[in-house]
């Protein structure tokens, strides 16, 4: 039987049995934060377990896609190296939702296993929970399983309820006991049966686990009775085909088979070597492609947090695994396609081309930095003596190479070294200390310099040799010597790194001679004149008396005086358009982007911001040489060239002029405006009483800007499948409708709500002889909530209820309701203000009726199940 047949032979059976096919979920569980992805088919029905969601079936079945990589239960490490684990697997299931329980549960696999899939009744074992008399029974006298076959397993993993056979989801969600069925492969495999002290041997393999899902576990550990027993049933496809495939891996199952040719042809198409088709690492890749394409396709892209992060994990170790088999370009991507031809008729949603771009991408990046790592930890390794790599190399793999721990972690493990983790922990300890402590340096100015002032080279050139170290600051503390591996301020008797002032940041580059090189961070004033250099010393050291050879970041420079030029002409522009009274109060210059603040009492209109454009690429346009004259400051004066409110100026200004503009300035600028090449305003904004702030960019940065302007109308218009020209009519149109249809949402909503209530009365469980009811009525409002609460205790006569709504908005609305009778036991207020409490809020009222709010609707049924407790207690 092909793994499709099997998948489908399964469903077509519980549907025989009145059950529902329904779709697999996407990997990326729906609004569940407790999960990172979905693990086991009955994810997308737990709130059909807790009563809160109702579905128009009560039996459902399914092959549903898991990955089990991070969370609860996490396979990653011994993927590639077991027969049987799985990044990304598909779980056969069915589920019963207050419906059968354990009787029909055990009886309809039974006949699934061995009428449909005809194995031999007397390779089948079984276990249950030590104390489930009650399914044992079933198994012996119903199934006539032998008392031999049947293993009963108690708490065996260290606490209550913690069990091989006590199944939950993960650390709050429902579970309960549960009951697997073993498949003997027969005495040539090496093993014990379950429970014995060799059961991780493949002997005996576990195929199918039935869940009699009873309780939920809150965040505290504590079990609260589900209103209803159910079932939930997962059986691994992967797993089931070996057996009926005759085989004992799952590599060996067809759909492994063929992943595998395909894998081995794609690494073989970028190696010298082919690679043996039986490694472990073509297994990692053929299983993490599975893994990698079904996160993406349910809309995971890579990155450094939560599930991208474990995607971007998942994508570089196959890579790495590629690696190690010689292949030497990407190749992974291609795989997606070898996926598609085994699983999209079952998920067409593999059917998106964009998985292969998302995949390519991240392998392409990964390549860069792959061989590089790999060279380092390969040369460490050979070095290593004691089997304990040490942590310092793999701090430098991860800071310097971009080397991830755990894929480092990884190629350790393979070679039986272990890594010193306590070692990399304090050198990633002592990294954000020292990123501390240079943020912190940085503020305390005024560092105890009583040398020579500096002499600043860098209005003619960037490059300054032979410059003379005549000061060194560690911590603020004057120093003789630094190492490599640390960060110091240094001052130069000549430098060509502008320090910060007048807006525009310091300089970035590096320093070097012979034997040590610097990076340059920053560059700031010590005092007036006193340049200081922010410095790792990546090599060598650096003592004072030292001579190195300076070097400014061109491009970053260059980009940087693009936006100071541009800033003078801007500020012209605004008195221009916006008239005199314009003053600047105060500006940033980065490599970015220009920000600049100035006076003015109303938001500049669109029209003056495109006016503004058009004077400032005007001058441009122009090109006219860009000139600069120090002056004694009185002749400054008479130039008429503008002085900013709040300078203090020297004895020599500066005096730039710049197209129409004449100004005061200390800055570095371009040689002509045609240098700036494109000006674009990008936001205009009021930031105090009477002050207004500007951001604009240049050159390149313009150009991206406009790219990325002309990208969103693109992808809008194609939204709208209208031209661009149309998409403001449109999207008025769309605003309307939407307001017309919310409106009329608002009132369905009411009267849904209130009609519930009759649906509703069969909702309510016997708790000591009492009907409880808990619902959620997502939507409703408070009016219909106590509508439909007068309603439902009319029609249940003697009863308790909470009906709660999730609101639109994230908040909830609650009602507690108590029938007459039951108003000395239990008090509606006491109820309402329990469960909104619960929520962070507060409610009260009548003992008969209460109603409350509350801000936090995600944690909803986790409060109604505690409230089904306190009803019982209270009863
Ligand atoms: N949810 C159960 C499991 O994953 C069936 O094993």
């Amino acid at each position: 039987m092909k793994v499709s047949d099997i998948r489908r032979t399964f469903l077509k059976f519980y549907e025989s049995k009145g059950h529902t096919i329904v779709a697999s979920s996407p990997v990326v569980p729906g609004n569940d934060p407790t999960l990172l992805f979905t693990n086991a088919g009955m994810n997308q029905f737990k709130d059909v377990y807790l009563g809160f969601d109702k579905r128009p079936y009560k039996r459902a079945t399914t092959s549903q896609k898991c990955i089990r990589a991070g969370g609860k239960h996490n396979d990653l490490d011994n993927v590639g190296y077991t027969a049987r684990h799985h990044t990304f697997f598909e779980m056969l299931g069915n589920f019963s939702f207050g419906d059968y329980f354990k009787k029909d549960a055990i009886h309809f696999a039974w006949e699934l296993l061995t009428e449909h899939f005809h194995l031999p009744p007397e390779k089948l074992w079984v276990t249950v929970y030590a104390e489930d008399d009650e399914a044992y029974n079933i198994w012996h006298k119903e199934v006539g399983i032998p008392a031999d076959r049947i293993v009963r397993i108690g708490d065996n993993k260290g606490a209550r309820y913690m069990s091989d056979n006590f199944w939950m989801m993960g650390d709050t969600g429902p579970c309960g006991p549960c009951s697997e069925i073993f498949y003997d492969h027969g005495p040539s495999v090496q093993g014990g049966p379950p429970g014995s002290p060799d059961e991780d041997g493949d002997r005996y393999m576990e195929i199918w686990n039935l869940v009699f899902m009873q309780f939920y576990r809150d965040e505290k550990g504590e079990m609260h009775k589900l209103p209803r027993p159910s079932i939930d049933t997962g059986m691994g496809l992967e797993r089931i085909a070996t057996v009926l495939q005759g085989v004992h891996s799952n590599y060996d199952i067809d759909l492994f088979r063929n992943l595998l040719a395909a894998a081995k042809k794609a690494v073989d198409a970028v190696s010298e070597t082919p690679a043996d088709i039986n490694s472990p690492s073509l297994k990692v890749i053929a299983d993490h492609i599975r893994a990698c394409a079904f996160c993406v396709a349910d809309g995971v892209l890579p990155g450094n947090e939560g599930r991208a992060y474990v995607l971007r994990r998942i994508c570089r170790r196959a890579i790495r695994h590629g690696y190690k088999l010689g292949a030497r370009g990407p190749f992974f991507y291609t795989l997606v396609d070898a996926v598609r031809k085994e699983m999209a008729e079952a998920y067409p949603e593999l059917n998106n081309p964009e998985i292969e771009k998302v995949i390519e991408d991240e392998e392409r990046r990964f390549l860069l930095t792959l061989s590089k790592g790999m060279e380092i930890l390969e040369d460490a390794i050979a070095k290593n003596k004691d089997g304990v790599l040490d942590g310092e190399v793999v701090f430098k793999l991860h800071d310097t190479y971009g080397f991830p721990a755990d894929l480092t972690g990884d190629v350790c493990r393979e070679r039986g070294i272990t890594v010193n983790t306590e070692e990399f922990d304090r050198a990633m300890e002592r990294q954000r200390a020292a990123a501390r402590a240079s943020a912190k340096f940085k503020m305390a100015a005024g560092l105890a310099y009583s040398g020579a002032d500096t002499v600043f080279t860098g209005y003619e050139t960037l490059d300054e040799k032979d410059a003379e170290v005549v000061a060194l600051y560690v911590n603020g503390d004057p120093v003789q010597k630094v190492e490599a591996g640390s960060e110091c301020v240094a001052v130069f008797n000549r430098t060509p790194f502008y320090a910060e002032s007048g807006g525009q940041v310091g300089d970035q580059g590096e320093a070097k001679n012979d034997t040590s090189l610097l990076k340059v961070l920053d560059t700031f004033r010590v005092k007036a004149a006193v340049t200081g250099m922010q410095c790792h010393v990546a090599e060598g050291s650096i003592s004072v008396g030292d001579k190195f050879d300076l070097h400014v970041d061109e491009a970053r420079r260059q980009a940087t005086q693009r936006n100071h030029s541009v800033t003078h002409l801007m500020h012209f522009a605004l008195r221009t358009v916006l008239g005199d009274k314009v003053a600047q109060k105060g500006s940033l210059v980065t490599p970015e982007a220009t920000r600049f603040d100035f006076s003015y009492t109303k938001p500049v209109t669109a029209e003056q911001i495109a006016e503004v454009e058009l004077i400032v690429n005007a001058e441009i346009l122009r090109n006219v040489p860009v000139s600069t004259r120090v002056l004694p400051i009185e002749e400054a004066k008479h130039t008429g060239a503008v002085m900013l409110f709040g300078e203090r100026y020297g004895e020599t200004v500066r005096v730039l002029d710049i197209g129409k503009s004449c100004e005061f300035c200390g800055g570095t600028h371009v040689k002509a405006t045609g240098d700036i090449g494109f000006f674009k305003i990008v936001s205009e904004s009021g930031i105090a009483a009477g002050v207004r702030r500007i951001e604009a960019v240049t050159g390149m940065n313009a150009l991206a800007w406009v790219q990325h302007e002309e990208s969103l109308v693109a992808r809008t218009a194609r939204e709208f499948k209208a031209p661009a020209d149309e998409i403001p009519t449109k999207a008025a149109d769309l605003l309307n409708t939407v307001r017309t249809l919310e409106k009329g949402i608002e009132q369905l909503k009411s009267q849904m709500a209130s009609r519930a209530g009759d649906a509703l009365i069969s909702e309510a469980v016997d708790v000591k002889g009492v009907r409880v009811l808990l619902a959620r009525l997502d939507g409703a409002d408070a009016k219909a909530l106590r509508e439909t609460m007068d309603k439902v205790k009319d029609k249940l006569g003697s009863a308790v209820a909470v009906l709660a709504a999730a609101q639109p908005d994230g908040r909830v609305q609650l009602a507690a309701g108590v029938t007459k009778d039951l108003t000395g036991k239990v008090k509606a207020g006491e109820l309402a203000n329990f469960v909104a409490g619960l929520l962070g809020g507060k409610g009260g009222g009548k003992p008969d009726l209460a109603m409350a709010g509350a801000a936090d609707a995600a944690h909803l049924n986790d409060a109604l199940v505690k409230a089904r407790a306190w009803i019982e207690e209270h009863l």
